[in-house]
């Protein structure tokens, strides 16, 4: 275990905050000594990855023990058509889709190039071009902090939803040191997301063409982080009932909705966002990606709370145009 003293924050947003304390914790034996430091120190903790879902409010030195976990080991538990493999939580989540795709794998080469750590990829079950973590998930190992002890959670443990889980829930309740996944060595290949279309023409296909396809759409439609600061969508796409959604078609006719297997319809916050005029729009260092409407942008030098009222100033937009409150994907802190 090591710790820093007053050390910069690092979010993909790059607002420049520092901590009172950085704990980086190399095996999960530590975590326990990590939290009773920060219990000590009176000051609370909180597990960052890469920082790609988080804003933080405030200014200077806060009063927090950040831990990084950076444990980095894959091991395949389970040969066969159906492996499993667990992969510690260290570990950067693209790096493992491309472990698993040269592997010969199937099932998460939709979701490559989403920025950030394994040990986060739970905690908003995160999801792309029609798969979600939840759907290879076997299961999920952590610290628990009210129990103090290493706890395994199933699938069924983890509640997972679109963007939802039980960590979502309960932040700082477990600490994820480790995942296990359920692959497949006979082709899966998920394609029924429109972008993907072009791909549903051919005979056979290999889990790399796949993920070089979603690596290419992404890159023509996100911004780089390290060019653009930004965490990805900031809101969640609203689910609505489908009355409610038919009742706003006639009043916006080209409002796009998806229909889930629920019978709610899926709306795209992007859309709203656009149709509200916000697209593009910069106020002081705060913005919206010009090419995409719902990535909220920092120009350089924005502090959270600038971004805070930026993104406060859309769900009211959002709001008094469609009666729809937008709810932040990212987590404010
Ligand atoms: P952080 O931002 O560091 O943390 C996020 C949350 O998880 C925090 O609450 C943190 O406390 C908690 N956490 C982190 N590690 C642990 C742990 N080991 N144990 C317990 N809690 C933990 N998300 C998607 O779902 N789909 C996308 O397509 C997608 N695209 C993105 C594109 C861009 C350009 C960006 C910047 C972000 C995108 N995201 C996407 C969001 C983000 O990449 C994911 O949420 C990712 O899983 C966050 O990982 P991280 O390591 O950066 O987590
Ligand atoms: N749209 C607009 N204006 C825009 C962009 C999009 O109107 O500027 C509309 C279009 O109708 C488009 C629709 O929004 O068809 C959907 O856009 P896109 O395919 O880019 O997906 P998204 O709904 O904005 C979601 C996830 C992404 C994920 C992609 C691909 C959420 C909140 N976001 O975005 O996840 O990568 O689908 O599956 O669910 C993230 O969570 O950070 C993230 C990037």
């Amino acid at each position: 275990m090591e710790i820093q003293e007053q050390q910069a924050i690092r979010t993909t947003l790059q607002v420049p905050v520092r901590a009172r304390w950085i704990i980086d914790i190399d095996h999960e034996e530590e975590i326990g000594e990590a939290i009773a430091f920060a219990r000590s120190h009176n000051v609370p903790w909180l597990v960052l990855g890469e920082g790609s879902n988080v804003l933080f409010r405030g200014a200077g030195v806060l009063p927090v023990a950040i831990l990084h976990l950076r444990m980095q080991t894959i091991r395949v538990l389970a040969d066969g058509v159906q492996p499993l493999v667990q992969v510690a939580a260290g570990y950067r989540w693209h790096q493992f889709v491309e472990w698993t795709v040269a592997a010969g794998l199937w099932g998460i080469e939709n979701l490559a190039l989403i920025p950030g750590n394994v040990g986060a990829a739970p905690v908003q079950n995160i999801g792309a071009y029609g798969v979600e973590l939840q759907d290879v998930l076997w299961s999920v190992r952590a610290y628990d902090t009210v129990a103090e002890q290493m706890v395994e959670l199933t699938p069924e443990d983890c509640q997972f939803g679109y963007r939802n889980s039980v960590f979502k829930q309960h932040p700082d309740r477990w600490i994820i040191t480790e995942i296990t996944v359920q692959l497949s060595r006979s082709p899966k290949p998920q394609l029924q997301y429109p972008d993907l279309a072009a791909l549903r023409e051919r005979s056979s296909l290999t889990p790399r063409e796949v993920m070089e396809t979603i690596i290419r759409i992404r890159r023509r439609k996100l911004p780089d982080p390290q060019r653009l600061p930004n965490a990805g969508s900031f809101f969640k796409n609203p689910v609505l009932p489908r009355s409610r959604w038919e009742q706003l078609r006639q009043k916006f006719p080209s409002m796009p909705g998806y229909p889930l297997p629920s019978g709610q319809v899926k709306i795209p916050a992007a859309w709203l966002i656009e149709t509200c005029g916000w697209k593009g729009r910069r106020i002081g260092n705060a913005g919206i990606s010009p090419n995409h409407a719902a990535i909220v942008v920092n120009y350089g030098v924005a502090s959270g709370d600038e971004i805070v009222s930026l993104v406060e100033r859309i769900q009211d937009s959002v709001f008094r145009t469609f009666g729809i409150l937008l709810e932040p994907e990212v987590r404010i802190l």
